[in-house]
C-alpha cells in the first residue's frame, strides 16, 4: 500500500478526518478532506461528525480545534509547528491597556496562544476582523498581536480607535518591497494579491488585499490571467488547480513558512496508527478561551 491508502484505510479504522490549511504541503492539501484558511477551517471543525480531527496546520489551529471541540481528539502530525506570532502579545500588556481605556475591546487575532485568547474579548481571523470589529459595540479597540493586520482593519473602520500592538508574521513581515517591484517589471499586467499580514510598503502596491482564501476567491472570479500573489506559496497549489490558464507569480525569495511545511505525509500516517500527538488543553483554559472564539463564530456569521 503506497502512504496515502494506508492513511485512507486508517482514516476510515479510527473515523477520522483530515483538515489543512492552505499553507501545508501540496501533497497533503491533496489527501485532505476540507482545505481552508484559518477561520473555515475552525468553523468546519465545529460541525464535523467523526471522532478523530488531524490537523495540518499549526499549533494555535490544532489548540483553537480542540478547545471549540473538547470531547474529539485532536492530532498535529508534528506539535512543535507553531506560528512565531502567536506568542507574541502579553497579558501584563493586555491589563494595562483595560486600566487605562474605558469601553476597550481586545480584538485576538485568532493566530494566538489560549492564554491570550482567554483574556481577550473576542477572536478574529483576516477574514472576518472588519466585519467583527465593525459589530463591536467598543469604539476602542486594542488589536493584538498584527500591527500589519491591525493597521489594515483600522483603515476600513475609521470610526473606532486603534490601540496598536508589535507583533507580525515573520513569513509576511519580511516580503521586500523591491522584490515586489521587480515582479512588477518582469509581469506588468498582472494584478497582486496580498494577505494583510504583509508589510504596509507592500499592500500599498497591492490590488487586492484578502485572507489566504479571499485571495484564492478574487484570482478565480477576476478576468485578470496574470497574478502575483504576496502570500505563503502554499496557495500556489489551489491556485493552479482551480485556474488551469492562469499563471501566478511569487516574489524571488518565496514566502515560505518552514512551521506549515513540517506537516508530511509520513506524520499523518504516524500519527493516525498510534494516536501521538494528541492536543491537551487544560479543562478552565478551555473553557475560557472558548468565549471568544464562539464569539468570533456567532459576530461572523
Ligand atoms: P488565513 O486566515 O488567511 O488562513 O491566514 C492564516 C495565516 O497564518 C496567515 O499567515
Ligand atoms: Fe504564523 Fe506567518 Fe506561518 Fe501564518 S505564515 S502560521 S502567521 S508564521
Amino acid at each position: 500500500m503506497t502512504v496515502t491508502e494506508e492513511i485512507n484505510a486508517l482514516k476510515k479504522e479510527k473515523d477520522a478526518v483530515i483538515l489543512a490549511h492552505y499553507y501545508a504541503n501540496p501533497e497533503i492539501q491533496d489527501i485532505a478532506d476540507y482545505v481552508g484558511d484559518s477561520f473555515y477551517l475552525s468553523r468546519t471543525a465545529v460541525g464535523l461528525k467523526n471522532q478523530t480531527i488531524v490537523f495540518c496546520g499549526v499549533s494555535f489551529m490544532g489548540e483553537s480545534a480542540k478547545i471549540l471541540n473538547p470531547e474529539k481528539t485532536v492530532l498535529m502530525p508534528d506539535l512543535s509547528a507553531d506560528c512565531p506570532m502567536a506568542h507574541m502579545a502579553d497579558i501584563e500588556t493586555i491589563r494595562r491597556m483595560r486600566e487605562q481605556y474605558e469601553d476597550l475591546a481586545v480584538v485576538c487575532y485568532i493566530n494566538s496562544t489560549a492564554e491570550l485568547k482567554q483574556h481577550s474579548d473576542v477572536c478574529v481571523t483576516s477574514a472576518n476582523a472588519v466585519k467583527i470589529v465593525k459589530a463591536l459595540p467598543n469604539r476602542n479597540i486594542f488589536f493584538i498581536p498584527d500591527k500589519n493586520l491591525a493597521r489594515y482593519v483600522a483603515e476600513q473602520v475609521p470610526e473606532k480607535h486603534f490601540i496598536f500592538h508589535n507583533g507580525y508574521c515573520p513569513v509576511h513581515e519580511e516580503m521586500q518591497l523591491h522584490e515586489l517591484e521587480n515582479a512588477k517589471a518582469e509581469h506588468p499586467d498582472a494584478l497582486v494579491l496580498s494577505h494583510p499580514e504583509c508589510s504596509k510598503a507592500v499592500l500599498a502596491r497591492s490590488d487586492y488585499i484578502g485572507s489566504t482564501s479571499g485571495i484564492i476567491r478574487y484570482a478565480s472570479e477576476n478576468g485578470h490571467d496574470e497574478f502575483i500573489v504576496c502570500t505563503e506559496t502554499g496557495v500556489r497549489w489551489k491556485l493552479e488547480k482551480d485556474n488551469p490558464g492562469k499563471r501566478f507569480y511569487f516574489t524571488k525569495t518565496e514566502p515560505v513558512c518552514r512551521d506549515m511545511k513540517l506537516n508530511t505525509l509520513e506524520k499523518i500516517l504516524h500519527v493516525l496508527k498510534t494516536g501521538e500527538n494528541a492536543v491537551e488543553v487544560d479543562a478552565e483554559l478551555a473553557r475560557t478561551s472558548k468565549k471568544p472564539l464562539d464569539r468570533m463564530l456567532a459576530l461572523a456569521k
